[in-house]
């Protein structure tokens, strides 16, 4: 079982890179099927999830080649309408591949992503968008669902929560539908507007991302082959931050859009760090020690993401006095709390609420990753940590992290992982 082994007690100083943002690529990576012919992504992370998706690619016929931190994608060649249960299965984004390949093939067969039913990882508003504009479900057996769409037609989408997979699942399956789709209630996250400008080069019409109200006219003809670059991953740079006020660093972010990470500089600057925002870099310094916020909630954009939650409460649970955390986004989003607590860190949890009483220190235990995000939060809070930390089950960060044993140990902290 991979691990990362962890002495605390280093400062953090010196620049850092960030890379492309998992949750663009993952949606524009899905929306290359919808171009029959090269697609060419530039700034790719080399993540887990994206060799999930681009196996699922190269299984639906794909021709897919990645050199360095470009991939390049073929989709003239596809022969395939079934996206293989063990690839859907690893990751929740997969439901993303159904817009698409309506829109291409017709028809797709999935199973639920995560292998769940409905009821806890639900997509249920990825289906009423997709029936509303002519999608049916021809069968479900066995945890997979048989897709099909002879006709895709614009209309009125109004999704009673603004979520970001089904946002990007109705506007991948507008793109060539019959007439004008608008989508009501629409998630406002930066990817969407990545995915918006990646449609848009290889010519498809749709405006408004970053709005609530997205519209596609639908196009009757070929896209065009396109070269595009993938915005940097907010979520990547926040936990860099973050990992720097904690040990009281002084770092230099690169490659970030100040405006999309505003929410996360805002609650550190609360905290106690100086942060100082040139185009697209900042520097960040840590307090001696970081205050407590009174209430922190997680929100759609431009909330605070729910994917800073468990790193923030990391940096929470050593502030000084008692922070709230209210995560309104996902339900049992604290798998994080446990593991911290065997640090000595002292967190109550109240269902979506967490109560954390900032203590002096925490001290170094095995512990286990139990997701990506709570993954980073542990690898957090063992840079701090007095004494050696153990974080069992460490694949979960390579899922959305890229290479981050080397990048903090490049910034001074003293990280070994275990394979
Ligand atoms: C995306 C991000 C993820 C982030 C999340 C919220 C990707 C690949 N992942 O996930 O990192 O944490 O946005 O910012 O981009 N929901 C339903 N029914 C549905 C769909 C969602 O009830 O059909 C609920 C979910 O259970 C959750 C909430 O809506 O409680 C938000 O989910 P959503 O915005 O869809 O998140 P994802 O697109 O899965």
């Amino acid at each position: 079982m991979s691990k990362m082994v962890i002495h605390g007690g280093q400062k953090l100083k010196g620049e850092v890179q960030v890379e492309g943002s998992k949750n663009a690529v993952l949606p524009i990576l899905t929306a290359t099927l919808l171009n029959s012919g090269i697609s060419v992504i530039k700034n790719c992370p080399r993540l887990r999830d994206v060799d999930v998706t681009l196996k699922i690619l190269t299984k639906l016929g794909c021709k897919v080649k990645f050199e360095g931190d470009t991939v390049i994608i073929d989709s003239s060649t596809i022969n395939s309408t079934d996206i293989p249960v063990d690839l859907a299965t690893e990751m929740r984004s997969s439901i993303i591949f159904v817009g698409p390949m309506l829109s291409r093939c017709k028809k797709v067969k999935i199973s639920f992503p995560g292998g769940c039913e409905i009821g806890p990882r639900p997509i249920d508003l990825h289906i009423k968008a997709l029936r509303s504009m002519g999608a049916k479900i021809l069968d479900i057996q066995g945890g997979i669902i048989y897709f099909n769409a002879d006709r895709l037609v614009g209309t009125d989408i109004h999704l009673s929560y603004p979520s970001v997979g089904a946002t990007e699942n109705a506007m991948l399956a507008s793109v060539f539908a019959e007439g004008e789709t608008y989508i009501h209630n629409a998630a406002k996250e930066p990817e969407i507007i990545d995915l918006q400008n990646f449609l848009r080069a290889m010519g498809a019409k749709v405006t408004g991302a970053g709005t609530g109200v997205i519209h596609v006219e639908g196009v009757g003809r070929k896209l065009n082959d396109v070269e595009y670059t993938i915005m940097p991953d907010r979520i990547v740079a926040g936990t860099y931050m973050i990992a720097t006020a904690m040990t009281g660093g002084e770092t230099v972010i690169k490659n970030i859009i100040p405006e999309y990470i505003s929410s996360i500089t805002s609650i550190l600057i609360e905290a106690g760090s100086d942060i100082s925002i040139s185009r697209n870099e900042l520097k960040i310094s840590g307090p001696k020690r970081n205050k407590a916020i009174d209430i922190v909630r997680t929100l759609p954009y431009p909330g605070f993401p729910t994917d800073m939650q468990a790193p923030l409460v990391s940096l929470l649970s050593i502030a000084d006095g008692t922070s709230i955390v209210i995560e309104t986004v996902f339900e049992n989003r604290f798998k994080h709390v446990d593991e911290l607590m065997k640090m000595g860190a002292n967190i109550t949890v109240e269902g979506r609420i967490a109560v954390i009483r900032g203590v002096n220190k925490l001290h170094g235990a095995t512990i286990y990753a139990r997701d990506l995000r709570g993954a980073a939060s542990l690898v957090l809070a063992g840079l701090v940590a007095e004494g050696e930390t153990i974080v069992e089950n460490i694949y979960h960060l390579d899922r959305g992290y890229e290479r981050m044993d080397a990048k903090l140990t490049q910034l001074g902290a003293m990280i070994q992982r275990k394979d």
